[in-house]
């Protein structure tokens, strides 16, 4: 008699009850992280403890704990620094790398095969390559040297309102491919509900009409109107039809802008060699684009629990870690994503060039991107 084929039923019924409980037994937990969907976890969820005040108490008192690190770590940086992320929530510098640095920093990344990883989402790409300053070191000295900047970590980490570590990465944006669904990215929106950075270094120049990044300026400040509208949202976000809304990164409207005394965004149409850096629990977002482009840029991000009272005891800053912190952000992405307690979006997309491969496979011959290969100061 033919042996039965053994059933994978059991175990798919553990792991997704071990998911389950894990999510359940964390949920109360994760009020004091950075948790933030309100659709995944139903005590952030709660309809009920949200009208009591849960989610405007998580921001108060992140943001108390936030300010009380922020002001420690405004010691490493230029007052006028702080002064312009107080009043508009990003700092931007032009020129930041001497022409000749700059020039050989381009040259080492265009002329470089890279590991590289792809999400789509509606109509644009985001391909990134995870950095490890081990790896660059002695094969690509002006990139080793932009990731080990004291300068640049601190203008990073006064951002985010904490003293870790920025993991940097390569990325290109595929903008305004050929898609039925539009890029949500592109709808203006906070990340989350505390404070966190983004920092983007263009190699190129960005147009008006190259989707560049968009802020809205001040928008990272709580204001009793912001508030307000963060209670309202809060209430109704678990069962919201977008599902970014519904797992915390709120969408918002001209009108909510105009009610919050809020300006319209700013676009940041730059000059390569310009380095952005953005709390983006301000509303922001990619420009639309209605033809295809291509940004290269190298990225940075921070973000760490915001309930921590300290700057440092990050784990990251330890000088293996640190040296290596792509590939083990990537590794443990891997490893949580089955327990449900992460996401891993990105698809492995081969080796190769940062700007190149993607205008045969999402535009054919046609295409015409590549837009990093341009001359810098086009
Ligand atoms: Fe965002």
């Amino acid at each position: 008699m033919a042996k039965a084929a053994p059933s994978r039923a059991p175990r798919t019924t553990l792991r997704s009850g071990l998911r389950s409980a894990l999510r359940t037994g964390l949920a109360p937990l994760a009020l004091l992280s950075g948790a933030k969907s309100f659709r995944d976890n139903p005590v952030i969820g709660s309809r009920r403890l949200n009208r009591l005040g849960l989610h405007v108490g998580r921001i108060r008192l992140a943001d108390a704990l936030t300010a009380q690190r922020r002001w420690r770590l405004g010691r490493r940086i230029p007052a006028a620094d702080r002064r312009h992320y107080a009043e508009q929530g990003y700092l931007i510098r032009e020129n930041l790398l001497p022409p000749e640095q700059f020039e050989a920093l381009r040259q080492e990344i265009y002329g470089s095969d890279w590991p590289r990883l792809e999400m789509r989402q509606g109509n644009a790409i985001t391909r990134r390559v995870a950095l490890d300053r081990a790896r660059l070191r002695g094969s690509h000295p002006q990139l080793e040297r932009l990731l080990a900047s004291r300068e640049i970590a601190n203008l990073i980490r006064y951002v985010a309102g904490t003293g870790a570590e920025p993991i940097f990465s390569l990325q290109a944006i595929l903008a305004g491919l050929p898609s039925e669904r539009p890029d949500p990215q592109a709808t203006l929106h906070a990340d989350t509900f505390h404070s966190l950075a983004k920092a983007w270094f263009f190699l190129h120049d960005v147009a008006e009409d190259e989707g560049p990044f968009a802020y809205v300026p001040g928008s990272q400040r709580m204001t009793p109107q912001r508030l307000a509208w963060e209670r309202r949202q809060s209430l109704e976000a678990a069962a919201h039809p977008i599902t970014y809304h519904a797992r915390g990164s709120f969408r918002v409207g001209p009108e909510d802008l105009a009610a919050m005394k809020l300006p319209p965004p700013r676009r940041f149409a730059v000059k390569a060699n310009t380095l952005v850096i953005a709390d983006t629990r301000g509303f922001h977002g990619r420009t639309a684009s209605d033809h295809p482009t291509c940004r290269v840029e190298l990225y940075a991000a921070l973000r760490r629990n915001p309930f921590l009272p300290w700057n440092g005891l990050d784990p990251l800053a330890l000088p293996w870690v640190r040296d290596h912190i792509g590939s083990l952000q990537l590794g443990v992405l891997e490893r949580l994503q089955p327990l449900g307690l992460a996401k891993m979006p990105w698809k492995p997309a081969g080796q190769g060039p940062i700007d190149a491969g993607l205008v045969e496979t999402e535009l054919g011959a046609a295409g015409s991107l590549g837009a990093g290969r341009r001359a810098a100061g086009r």
